[in-house]
């Protein structure tokens, strides 16, 4: 949040009664009126939450390569190449190139690498799982070229699927985890809503406009495409009775 605007939000008398009254009592805190102001306002977005909401969204990539495996080695004559054609295109526009590159490898990287120890071997790890992931792209965008994804390349693209979903889910999660929380250690809270300005300038620079909520529209049509929209469809029938 900028400073002016925290300081109109703090110079709100009728804010700061609320905030009292709730105070007083607790379990009111859910039922506080929203403000014309608040509801105007787009809620603010830290630097590790952007950093893990994309995360979010380049698992949901990572589902449709997930989602196509069986697919692939059940009839890939039936897969539409055009929808994982798109889904390679989004990881690398919103993937590599800006989550990746511009931020992780630009910003946070070089600080946790500073921090030594393990820190720094998984900076390096995390970089060559980077790269891997670029020619993994590439080789999806290559094959997903034409109007079917010949044969030859059916169970190779399967497994190529497979390992890549496992190492990010890996690489994600470790970020999530070690490398996100370590990095952030390095500011304080002002510093850090500082850092969110300039990931959403970064953002703006790359794409000319809010670059997440494109993708998510992207990935949402996608889903839509393979019939993966509705997402009660992922829930499991009921374990086994013992
Ligand atoms: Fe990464
Ligand atoms: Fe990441």
């Amino acid at each position: 949040m900028k400073d002016q605007n925290r300081r109109e939000l703090l110079s709100n008398a009728s804010v700061l009664a609320m905030a009292a009254a709730a105070i007083a009592s607790p379990g009111s805190l859910l039922a506080l009126p929203v403000t014309a102001e608040a509801q105007e306002k787009e809620p603010e977005v830290t630097a590790t939450e952007d950093l893990m909401r994309e995360h979010g969204l380049i698992r949901r990539a990572l589902l449709v390569y997930f989602e196509t495996v069986p697919k692939l080695r059940q009839n890939p004559s039936r897969i539409d190449p055009s929808a994982l054609r798109q889904t390679a295109q989004l990881f690398r526009a919103f993937g590599e190139d800006y989550h990746e590159r511009m931020l992780e490898e630009q910003q946070i990287f070089p600080l946790v690498r500073k921090q030594g120890g393990e820190l720094q071997r998984y900076a390096d790890i995390l970089t060559a799982q980077h790269n891997r992931g670029r020619e993994i792209t590439d080789y999806v965008l290559a094959v997903t070229n034409g109007s079917k994804v010949g044969a030859t390349h059916a169970e190779p693209l399967a497994k190529v699927f497979e390992s890549f979903v496992l190492m990010y889910e890996n690489h994600a999660a470790r970020e999530d985890t070690i490398i996100f929380p370590a990095w952030k250690k390095n500011f304080s809270d002002k510093q850090l809503d500082e850092i969110s300005d300039q990931f959403e300038d970064i953002e703006h620079k790359m794409f000319g406009k809010d670059g997440f909520e494109d993708a998510e529209k992207k990935i949402n049509n996608i889903e839509g495409m393979l019939g993966y929209a509705d997402l009660s469809q992922f829930t499991p029938p009921p374990p086994p009775k013992l």
